[in-house]
């Protein structure tokens, strides 16, 4: 069973590796992803948020399961903010400024080559996801203060959680 990383391990801040071998250790490792993240009520998880330094992410928007591999965004349209949270930031949201709607390429688990155009909640989960592949969370582009602020919010989260 896989177990979720969160901040700030700093492997959340590592790039993630291209995957090459689209084996049954990678369909056994998305399977896990998935698994754990409907345990967390996520609708997204990626690779390093469970010590995985690998480009992969599951989302799970609109009742559509993604298995996630090597992603990128072709291109972009228009912009879009949403209170977003992070299973690797328990307790913790924060309003992102992102893409609105994207034009993505990824590979599925059996390495099959996949384009899609996606827009709304999909559209903010796939860049929230990526960023993790590249070693971004959600609260880097905030101020060092609102860090150390969101920081402590999270201690007194995780205090709350042992606690109970
Ligand atoms: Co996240």
């Amino acid at each position: 069973m896989l177990k979720l990383v969160t901040y700030p391990d700093p492997i959340l801040h590592e790039k993630c590796m291209k995957i090459q071998e689209f084996d049954d250790s990678l369909k056994k490792l998305a399977a896990d992803m998935f698994e754990l993240m409907y345990k967390s009520n996520g609708i997204g998880l990626a690779g390093p948020q469970v010590g995985v330094s690998q480009r992969i992410f599951v989302m799970d928007v609109n009742s559509k399961k993604r298995v996630v591999i090597n992603p990128k965004i072709n291109s972009n349209i228009g912009t879009n903010a949403i209170e977003e949270g992070c299973l690797s930031f328990p307790g913790i949201h924060v309003k992102v400024i992102r893409f609105g709607i994207i034009n993505v390429e990824y590979q599925n688990e059996e390495g099959t080559l996949i384009t899609e155009n996606l827009s709304g909640l999909e559209s903010i989960c796939f860049q929230h996801e990526l960023d993790h592949l590249s070693g971004i969370t959600f609260i880097d582009a905030l101020s060092e203060e609102t860090k150390k602020f969101l920081k402590k919010r999270m201690e007194r989260v995780k205090n709350v959680r042992r606690d109970t």
